[in-house]
Parts: structure tokens; C-alpha cells; sequence
């Protein structure tokens, strides 16, 4: 049996107390630990191999995420964020979903888009019929370039040939090889295999090959949460749990049919998703690219989620989206943070880290709508808010509650009168 991620009381202790706890629930070493505190993440000489011209490191704060249960296993999830409210908005519904059973998920096999662009070929159609013809050669190619991620029981599984008739260069011919990246979010192999196969292609098909590159529309490599929330959950000061139901419901329709509200629903989403995969280690523009992409397969951009009340009154909502992560190659092996991170998680497969990372975005939007369908979330916001203007304004120590309790009780969140709030306490001092 796995470990409860219910750690009452979490939000009280101090970081050290909190890394502690850490450490308890994932057996985690003491450079591991430090890794996560921040007092040895990445160093400048690490920083120095993984980008050009590199100077320091940048940080951000990396939170904890409590109340995780997925398919019937806890998980305490890292979370890297500048935002307040966030990792206290996922803890928090995370926390109501497991009143309905906690997060069930799914996804597919971890299988990437490569895409090779085959111009001036005569006959697009003849074309891509003799490509599928030679579909078996193609994929041994294909295979040839990487034998361990193909011993791992990965490698190229398919082609899918499009014709596009009408470009503003004219027909084009678009080869999508098929490609099986196991526990890598696999850019790197799928490129690799589709520089491989582009002169085989270009005989083959009488045409010329331009672009050989992965498409971060990565739908064959989805990844699907699930949550259940009884209605009595959802009640707060003022409103009922239907009606919060109900307003969540009513919310997520707006988005369903309104770009510019789904633009807002959506960032929410990936306000919970980016934080887990910047804080493995992944690459959050893929994974960013990829859902909006595919928020808008329809043709018309819409909400990545759903929320629905179902005949006895429980509110449930689903998510699905392309997430192309790895917990093999990339930073996710080279960062000390971001390898902590994933032995905190003690996700063993990419596709099980995808799905933490499905659960955590569907959390973060019902933690949203949920604020948004009753009392509006600037309550909550404004005294984590107040926080970060405080310390602007040059607060510290006890000093930053002082500040902030001031400001709240004089009902104004503002640079110019924290400051002059501290001037005020410490003369007084
Ligand atoms: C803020 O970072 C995210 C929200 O705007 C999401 C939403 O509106 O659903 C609160």
C-alpha cells in the first residue's frame, strides 16, 4: 500500500519541516533533499553544458502538491511556479476529488509524430501509395538508427501518408512516421530517424524532402484524467454544493463555446500541468504547443476539459491532451531538482508521469472554477498577493505578516502603501 499524500497540516510547517516530511514519504537522500531545497540544485558549471553562453541558473519556487490519489495510489507532487494560489488550488481539489474516489487515468503508448515534408513530387498520389507500399523498408530504416530505444520495446510502428493539394507552394506530400519513444519525450530520436529515412523517401516517392522534424501535436500520445466530486463537497459560505456544481458546469460551457473564455480556462489547466513538467524537467513548450493545437483540432478553439453533473448529483469532469513527457533524456536526468522531483513522484514510466501530470490539470481547473462559479477568486488571491507586494515593498521576517495583515485590513493591495505601511511599523518599532 502506498503512502497517504494527505499531510495535514503541511502548509503550516517550515520548509525545512516540509523537506523532512519529503524525505519520510519518498525515502529521499540527503543530496536529494538538498536538491529540492534549493541549497544544491543546478550549478553553474551544469548550466554551463546545457546552454550556449550560460552565466547562472534562474530560479523559481518549487512547491509540494498534497491530497493526490490516482488510480488508487498517493502522490506528493513537485510543483514549479512564480503564481500563489496554485499549488494550494491543486492540493485543495485534489483533496475534494478524493472525497469521490480519487483521480482514475489513462493514456495512450507513448507514440510521437515525426514529420517529413516531401515537395515536387509528380504524382502526389502515386507517391503515397508507393510509400505506403514501402512502409516495412521504411520502418526497418527507421529502427536501424536507435536499437536500444527498440530493444526497450519502443521504435517506429507506422507511417501515415497525407496529400496536401493546395499550399501556397503547391501540393506537398506529408509523411508521419510513427514512433514509439517509450519513457523519452524522444524530439531528439524521432529527428534522428526522420533524417535517416528522407533519402529513401525522396527516391521513393520521385519527390524532394524539406523539413524532417517532430510535430508537438503529439495526438497519438494522450494522456486522460478523470475526477469525481459529491456535490456536499463543493458547499461553501453562502452557496449550496449543487450550486457550485451547477456554476462549474456552467462555467466550462462558456468556455466549450467561447474562444476567448477557453483561452482563460485553459491557461488555468496548464497553470497545474507546466509546474510539474518544468519542475521534471520537460519541455513546457512542447507540451504547452501541443495542447492548445490540439484545443483547436475542432477548427474552433475550445476547453481541454468537461464538466458535467451526473444523475446523482456528483460533479465530473475529464481531461485530455497531448502530454509528451520523458522521465529519460533531456534535463529530466542532468537537472539534481528535477531528478529529485521524479523520485518524489516514484512515477516509473513516462506514460504514468503523463497522467500525474493530466490529474494535476484537471485539479487546477476545478480549483479555479470552483472560486470563480461562488465567491470570485480574489479572496483567496489577494492575501497570497499581498504577500508578494509586501516583500516588494521591502518587507521581512514578521514584518511581511505585519505588512500584509495591514494592508488587508485596510482593503488596499498596493506597492506604494505597503511601503508606506513599513515605514509606518518601523518607526513604531
Ligand atoms: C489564473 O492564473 C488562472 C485562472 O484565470 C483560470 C480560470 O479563469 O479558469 C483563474
Amino acid at each position: 500500500m502506498s503512502k497517504s499524500s494527505r499531510l495535514t497540516g503541511f502548509y503550516k510547517l517550515e520548509p525545512a519541516e516540509r523537506i523532512k516530511a519529503l524525505r519520510e514519504f519518498a525515502d529521499l537522500s540527503e543530496e536529494e533533499a538538498a536538491a529540492l531545497s534549493g541549497g544544491a540544485g543546478l550549478a553553474q558549471e551544469q548550466a554551463n553544458h546545457m546552454v550556449e553562453n550560460a552565466v547562472g541558473v534562474f530560479g523559481l519556487p518549487l512547491g509540494v502538491a498534497t491530497n493526490f490519489t490516482i488510480n488508487g495510489r498517493d502522490y506528493l507532487v513537485p510543483m514549479a511556479i512564480e503564481e500563489p494560489s496554485v499549488v494550494a488550488g491543486a492540493s485543495f481539489a485534489a483533496r475534494l476529488v478524493q472525497d469521490g474516489g480519487g483521480f482514475s487515468t489513462c493514456s495512450d503508448e507513448p507514440v510521437m509524430i515525426g514529420q517529413l515534408q516531401v515537395l515536387d513530387a509528380r504524382d502526389p498520389w502515386a507517391a503515397r501509395f508507393e510509400l505506403l507500399v514501402a512502409k516495412e523498408r521504411i520502418l526497418a530504416l527507421a529502427n536501424a538508427q536507435d536499437p536500444v530505444i527498440v530493444k526497450l520495446g519502443g521504435g517506429a510502428r507506422d507511417l501515415e501518408v497525407r496529400v496536401i493539394e493546395h499550399s501556397a507552394v503547391g501540393a506537398m506530400l506529408v509523411l508521419h512516421l510513427l514512433y514509439d519513444t517509450r519513457d523519452a519525450m524522444g524530439a531528439n530520436t524521432v529527428n534522428t530517424a526522420l533524417e535517416a529515412v528522407a533519402p529513401l523517401v525522396a527516391e521513393i516517392s520521385g519527390g524532394r524532402t524539406l523539413l524532417r522534424i517532430l510535430s508537438n501535436l503529439a495526438d497519438h500520445r494522450l494522456a486522460r484524467a478523470k475526477g469525481v466530486v459529491p456535490s456536499a463537497s463543493l458547499a461553501r459560505a453562502g452557496f449550496s454544493g449543487e450550486q457550485v456544481a451547477r456554476g462549474i458546469m456552467e462555467a466550462w460551457a462558456f468556455a466549450a463555446i467561447d474562444p476567448y473564455r477557453a483561452a482563460t480556462h485553459n491557461k488555468g489547466i496548464m497553470n497545474g500541468v507546466d509546474a510539474v513538467v518544468i519542475a521534471t524537467g520537460n519541455d513546457w513548450r512542447a507540451i504547452e504547443a501541443g495542447a492548445h493545437a490540439f484545443a483547436a483540432r475542432s477548427g474552433r478553439y475550445t476547453s481541454l476539459s468537461t464538466w458535467t453533473v451526473d444523475a446523482g448529483g456528483n460533479l465530473v469532469g475529464t481531461l485530455e491532451l497531448p502530454m509528451a513527457v520523458g522521465i529519460v533524456g533531456g534535463a529530466t536526468r542532468v537537472h539534481p531538482t528535477a531528478k529529485a522531483a521524479l523520485k518524489l513522484l516514484g512515477v516509473k514510466t513516462a506514460r504514468e508521469l503523463a497522467e500525474v501530470i493530466t490529474a494535476v490539470g484537471l485539479a487546477q481547473n476545478l480549483a479555479a472554477l470552483r472560486a470563480l462559479a461562488s465567491e470570485g477568486i480574489q479572496r483567496g488571491h489577494m492575501k497570497l498577493h499581498a504577500r508578494q507586494v509586501a516583500i516588494a515593498a521591502g518587507a521581512e521576517g514578521e514584518m511581511v505578516d505585519r505588512v500584509v495583515q495591514t494592508m488587508l485590513e485596510e482593503k488596499l493591495v498596493r506597492l506604494d502603501k505597503a511601503e508606506a505601511i513599513l515605514k509606518r511599523l518601523k518607526t513604531q518599532a
